[in-house]
């Protein structure tokens, strides 16, 4: 992350009061105004004319008889949980900024109230036509359906002054694991690979319990705190999964293309966890290499690197394969083995195992997130690292820089050493 970059904004974006640092004069909490009650009109008080008919006796009115005022279906508006009003983003006092991404602005803030700091990532609303973008919806439902350890904590939601300001607020994390993998100076232990990969399989393994898939798994997405602890990022492309989709099927413009598993680039419309799974593979490929594993410029190249890393494709490994909308468009490149062995020469055999159960051909056979976290690779040695065993590193988010070596006396200043050394000589 250049924190040069991070300052700049896109130059259209129009910044907020808040993203401007003008919150001198506004109240931090304004207190809800009172609306003034609608007026009822005004019913003519005419009495109807006496009835000709015959008087029924009245049956009671079932709640008025019992002095209720709700049906007897319908809680009471105090069972309800209660509906309070989003607070103002004005309650936060910013710092700086962190990212901006495709989807948000991300800021560092603090608590006016509490002293935490944490992070505010503000929606893109400025743009939208249609209202409330169903995506952001999702954002937000997704990270409330899935409160994990290993999940990024939503604290609130929060909202500037207009209807496009609205803020996510997070705690605050100090590292994304893409920055940290560019500054760090050598890749991950494998203990501490084996931690990463144990905690961010069980947060996979959470949401997909929950029925949300995440798609959009990659480093630049797994947060981690100097505490070697990984949080689970940005929910932007999430949805539920299970139920029944619309006509067009799901989307095939999900997950970043370095991480996107080969059924969504054939053009698959039904797809599910396992394309979660394939990006987790990607992941763990990239923490051992310190790099992306596929770094393609386009589709194509994408699907062909693929290939050249899986090895031949055939009926039995990917029965599904020529059904696929893309699968007829694509000439299979001549058959070689598997380059896995090649390409990560330093891990164990257990290892290798894990990564081709991940980047498998066929989703069907991909290994689950609760698969994997069972894989003899995680029993063997070196076992995974205690988390608290982490090296921490200076957070290019909180504007710290690395620490330079401490401070050593400066060199003896020669001239006078050879002065001294001389008037020695001389007595
Ligand atoms: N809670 C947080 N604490 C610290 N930094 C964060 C937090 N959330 C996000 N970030 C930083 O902001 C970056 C962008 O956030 P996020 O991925 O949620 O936004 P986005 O607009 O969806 O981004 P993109 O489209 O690039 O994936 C992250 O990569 C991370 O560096
Ligand atoms: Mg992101």
């Amino acid at each position: 992350m250049d924190p040069t970059r991070a300052e700049s904004s896109t130059p259209s974006r129009k910044r907020s009061r808040w993203e401007n640092g003008e919150d001198k004069d506004i109240p931090r909490q304004p207190s809800p105004k009172r609306v003034p009650k609608p007026k009822r009109p005004k019913i003519p008080d005419s009495k109807p004319p006496p009835s000709t008919q015959p008087t029924q006796p009245r049956r009671p009115h079932p709640t008025l008889s019992t002095g209720r005022l709700h049906s007897v279906c319908v809680p009471p508006r105090t069972c309800h949980p209660p509906i309070l009003p989003a607070r103002s983003v004005f309650t936060y006092e910013r710092l700086n900024q962190i990212e901006e991404g495709s989807y948000g602005v991300v800021f560092r803030a603090r608590d006016t109230q509490t002293g935490d700091i944490v992070a505010l990532k503000k929606l893109k609303l400025e743009e939208e036509k249609h209202g409330f973008p169903i995506t952001a919806l999702r954002e937000i439902n997704a990270l409330m359906a899935c409160r994990h350890e290993h999940v990024v904590n939503i604290r609130e939601v929060v909202v500037g002054e207009t209807l496009t300001q609205v803020y996510i607020v997070m705690d605050f994390i100090e590292h994304d694991l893409k920055s940290l993998l560019t500054v760090m100076p050598n890749a991950f232990l494998q203990s501490e690979i084996k931690t990463l990969l144990l905690q961010l399989l069980s947060a996979v393994a959470h949401c997909h319990n929950n029925w949300i898939l995440h798609r959009d798994l990659k480093t630049s997405n797994l947060l981690m705190n100097n505490r070697g602890r990984i949080k689970v990022a940005d929910f932007g492309l999430a949805r539920r999964y299970g139920d029944p989709v619309g006509v067009g099927g799901l989307t095939q413009l999900v997950v970043t293309l370095w991480y996107r598993a080969p059924e969504i680039l054939l053009g698959a419309t039904t797809y599910s966890t396992a394309v979660d799974m394939w990006s987790v593979g990607c992941i763990f490929a990239e923490l051992v290499l310190k790099q992306p594993l596929f770094q393609a410029k386009g589709e194509i190249e994408m699907i062909s690197m693929i290939f050249k890393l899986l090895g031949p494709l055939s009926r039995d490994s990917w029965p599904g394969y020529y059904t696929l909308p893309l699968a007829k468009t694509i000439s299979l490149p001549p058959s070689q083995p598997p380059q896995f062995r090649q390409k990560f020469p330093f891990i164990a055999d257990a290892g290798i195992d894990l990564m081709m159960r991940f980047l498998t051909y066929d989703p069907e056979c991909r290994i689950t997130a609760e698969e994997a976290i069972r894989h003899p690779y995680f029993s063997e040695s070196p076992l995974p690292k205690h988390p608290d065993m982490f090296g921490s590193f200076p957070s290019v988010a909180a504007g710290e820089k690395r620490r330079k070596p401490f401070e050593s006396p400066p060199a003896p200043v020669r001239a006078q050493d050879y002065k001294l050394v001389t008037e020695f000589d001389d007595i």
